[in-house]
């Protein structure tokens, strides 16, 4: 089956995001007189609704008398609508047009400066780029751009309509969507992933799910959570209690906080906004991430009076734009700075590798030498290009200089570099490989939990540990307790469940943990998160021998 409809349009209307070919038949181009006049309510009308604008408006005074092909036309406002003609003549790295949301922009400048690299606005120089762009920037994005970069509308009439296809993807999306169940049906948060599954796009599956090489790190991280289990005291008036806690002075009705992850919009149009409304409401702590789809003040707007967010930073290879951002954080004062160090070499994320080539179409038409220099990106690798793989300690006290709230190191892998971290006078550790994502083979944070319980107990009284990677269940969150996390981060059940449901699905996801959590608690002999202690959780059993954990008393 095929669709008819104005690639303008299209590029407006788009909801969730959809990675299509997109098979160009032009309109014929015989030299016409262009007479319009549009004002720019009318303009920022059709923009907003897409659509067409010779369906909305009517010729009225003629501004330019034929003259071959116009290329650029004179409209009522004196505004200058750009021919699609125009536009595709600028496609080469010394002087590149891109259409973006019905205006022109000029990036020949900003090539060089594009956080996603070169390449990817190359392969689209010369043409529309919205359906691209959209899922993959913040709206704010475009504001890096100077004014003269900024050269007007396009002119609607002069784009290529386009015949879509209904690819496939979209019949498979459409199809799992009539048969999603409702919110309330989803029982687990392994209920999410299946219908992510399903209901997600390709890209945005990809993306979420994948992890690094073969998966090793990925895997372990939730099939460590079955190696230790529960000692359940009885007998000790369980009727009452709540899961209220606190970690780094955050207040939080769950011990679990939604950690960073990137790119909440390839999942649903609203993207991290949905998180920080369904945070809100809940009374529990988001972690924004640095690469948020949805702008950071959107997001601080969005959020309840009092609302704490925790904010997650990269530093950037250029340490001047690092100091400009730690300035903005500074004064957005979040409850605290999350600064992320597990990933200073960007590994192959195998899923969204293989997915790479939906992400950034190297469409047919595009001349050899405008093709990217290496093959397109997936979206983790494109994300990457500006973190600084040259991370040292000396960045704490850079981060220090500038900022007040706590900080908590995010992607600790070993005791020793805990200890540091405590030597180092940050508030916090977060226990994590990234979600599998960075470095294959490297330890579950459950077992380096353990370690610390075992080895080095009186980190837990120096330092706030944190913990995620790989927890899916009320049981898993009791037993990091047990060993001794103040909370817990939870990473792509958050993201699967933005993509299913939206806001909605974000809601009941952490209420089905938050409920897990209360029921594993009070089952295992606790009403409070301060009554869940060390004892009630071991390597599995039998807890004799070696094998006894050495911080369960002897009976
Ligand atoms: C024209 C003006 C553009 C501006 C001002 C711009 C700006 C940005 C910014 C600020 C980021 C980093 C986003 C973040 O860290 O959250 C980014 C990343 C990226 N951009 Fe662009 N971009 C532009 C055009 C494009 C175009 C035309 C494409 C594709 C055709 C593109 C593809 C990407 C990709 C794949 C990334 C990496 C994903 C990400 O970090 O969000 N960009 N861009
Ligand atoms: C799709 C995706 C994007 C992520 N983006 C970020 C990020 O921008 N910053 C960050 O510090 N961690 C990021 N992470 C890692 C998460 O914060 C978290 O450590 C991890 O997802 C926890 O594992 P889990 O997904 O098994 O719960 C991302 C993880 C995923 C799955």
């Amino acid at each position: 089956m095929l669709r008819t409809r104005s690639l303008f349009s299209s590029c407006l209307t788009d909801s969730l995001p959809r990675q299509r070919r997109l098979f160009n038949t032009l309109r014929p181009r015989q030299p016409r007189i262009r007479s319009v006049a549009i004002t720019a309510t009318v303009l920022a009308t059709v923009l907003a609704t897409g659509i067409a604008i010779h369906t909305a408006l009517r010729p009225r005074v003629l501004l330019e008398e034929f003259s071959g092909y116009p290329t650029v036309t004179k409209t009522g406002s004196d505004q200058e609508l750009i021919s699609y003609d125009e536009v595709q003549k600028h496609k080469t790295k010394d002087d590149c047009w891109v259409i973006i949301d019905g205006t022109v922009y000029d990036v020949t400048e900003f090539l060089a400066q594009h956080p996603g690299g070169e390449g990817i606005i190359l392969a689209n120089a010369g043409k529309d780029a919205t359906k691209i762009f959209k899922p993959l920037h913040p709206p704010d994005a475009l504001d890096m751009l100077e004014e003269h970069q900024r050269l007007g509308p396009v002119d609607p009439l002069s784009m290529p309509e386009v015949v879509e296809e209904i690819t496939d993807e979209d019949r498979r999306i459409e199809e799992a969507r009539k048969r999603l169940p409702p919110v309330d049906a989803m029982l687990l948060l392994q209920d999410f992933e299946d219908w992510g599954a399903k209901v997600l796009s390709g890209t945005a599956w990809a993306y979420y799910r994948s992890a690094a090489d073969s998966e090793h790190t990925f895997n372990e991280n939730s099939n460590s959570y079955e190696r230790y289990w529960l000692r359940p005291r009885i007998l000790r008036k369980v009727g009452s209690g709540d899961t209220k806690t606190s970690f780094l002075g955050i207040d939080t009705e769950s011990p679990f906080f939604i950690s960073p992850a990137a790119m909440a919009k390839l999942g649903h149009p609203l993207g991290e906004v949905n998180i920080t409304r369904a945070a809100g409401r809940l009374g529990l702590v988001q972690a924004i991430s640095a690469n948020a789809s949805c702008g950071l003040d959107e997001m601080m707007e969005e959020r309840l009076p009092g609302q704490p967010v925790i904010y997650q930073i990269y530093l950037n290879k250029n340490r001047q734009a690092s100091e400009a951002l730690l300035k903005k954080v500074e004064k957005l004062k979040p409850a605290a700075v999350m600064f992320t160090v597990d990933v200073p070499w960007q590994s192959k994320r195998t899923l969204d590798a293989r997915a790479k080539h939906v992400v950034a179409p190297v469409v047919e038409d595009t001349e050899p030498q405008l093709k990217p220099s290496k093959s397109p990106l997936g979206v983790s690798e494109a994300i990457g290009g500006y973190q600084d793989p040259n991370l040292s300690w000396d960045d704490i006290p850079f981060i220090r200089k500038h900022i007040s709230v706590p900080i908590i190191v995010k992607g600790v892998q070993t005791v020793e570099d805990v200890d540091l971290c405590v030597k180092a006078g940050v508030e916090g550790v977060l226990l994590s490989n990234h979600g599998g994502r960075s470095c294959d083979y490297a330890a579950a944070p459950i077992d380096i939990l353990y370690e610390i319980r075992c080895l080095r107990p009186d980190i837990f009284d120096k330092i706030d540990v944190l913990v995620d990677g790989g927890i899916r269940t009320g049981a898993d969150v009791v037993k990091a307790l047990a060993l001794g996390a103040k909370a817990v981060g939870i990473g792509r059940p958050i993201l699967y469940a933005n993509g299913t449901h939206g806001q909605e699905g974000v809601e009941r996801a952490c209420q089905i943990l938050q409920e897990e959590i209360n029921n594993t608690m009070r089952n295992a002999g606790a009403t409070k998160i301060s009554e869940i202690v060390p004892e009630m959780c071991g390597p599995a059993g039998p807890w004799v021998g070696q094998n006894r954990p050495p911080y369960v008393p002897n009976p």
